[in-house]
């Protein structure tokens, strides 16, 4: 398996196995936000490049970073095609709009935020595939095990943007957002999805 000791040692916490559990009582909805997930990651790379025309780096990297979230989005569908799950409209987790509201409304924290936020999204997704790939499938563990390269790389795309724009040491803020993470992964939850908290005591 591709050598991933980088994004534990970045994390706050481990996914805990209760979220594991959950995620394997609910085979269906894990594809089907993953789908939206890596959609979602792609239409989120395309805005920034809107928003920051003037950043090259930025737009290159994550021109590249939209291109490989859409050939995800496009493998998760396929298999998804194959298997009978149907696409569905789904409400996003709570998680990654707990994130982005901590991120400051004023340039250039607004840039260097939005790029710390990015990075643990990809740092958690590509944590979570490889927890749950020993316990699906042979056919989805072989996949999960495949992304782990993207979202590691995705992940330090966008660590190092963080870094270039910030011009000044972002330790501090990137260990706030590790605190609001841990929260958010450690919580009870009220539905299960790819990147939700544990079940509520009434759900298991
Ligand atoms: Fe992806
Ligand atoms: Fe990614």
């Amino acid at each position: 398996m591709h050598d991933i000791s980088h994004i534990h040692d970045f994390l706050p916490c481990a996914t805990p196995s209760a979220w594991v559990d959950w995620a394997l009582q609910h085979p269906d909805i894990l594809l089907i936000d993953h789908a939206h997930c890596e959609k979602k990651a792609a239409s989120t790379a395309i805005n920034l490049m809107f928003r920051y025309v003037d950043r090259p780096e930025l737009l290159d990297t994550l021109s590249q970073l939209a291109r490989e979230e859409l050939l995800h989005f496009e493998q998760v569908v396929q298999l998804m095609r194959e298997r009978g799950v149907q696409y569905d409209h789904m409400t996003p987790a709570r998680y990654a709009k707990g994130l982005r509201q901590h991120i400051r409304t004023s340039e250039p924290g607004r840039l260097v935020d939005t790029m710390i936020v990015g990075a643990l999204i990809e740092a958690r997704s590509c944590e979570r595939f490889a927890a749950l790939a020993p316990h699906v499938d042979e056919e989805l563990g072989r996949y999960y095990r495949y992304l782990l390269k993207s979202e590691s790389r995705h992940f330090e795309d966008y660590l190092k943007l963080a870094e270039q724009y910030a011009g000044a040491p972002i330790e501090q803020r990137v260990a706030f957002f590790k605190e609001v993470e841990r929260e958010l992964v450690e919580s009870p939850d009220s539905e299960f999805r790819f990147h939700s908290g544990v079940p509520r005591a009434v759900d298991r």
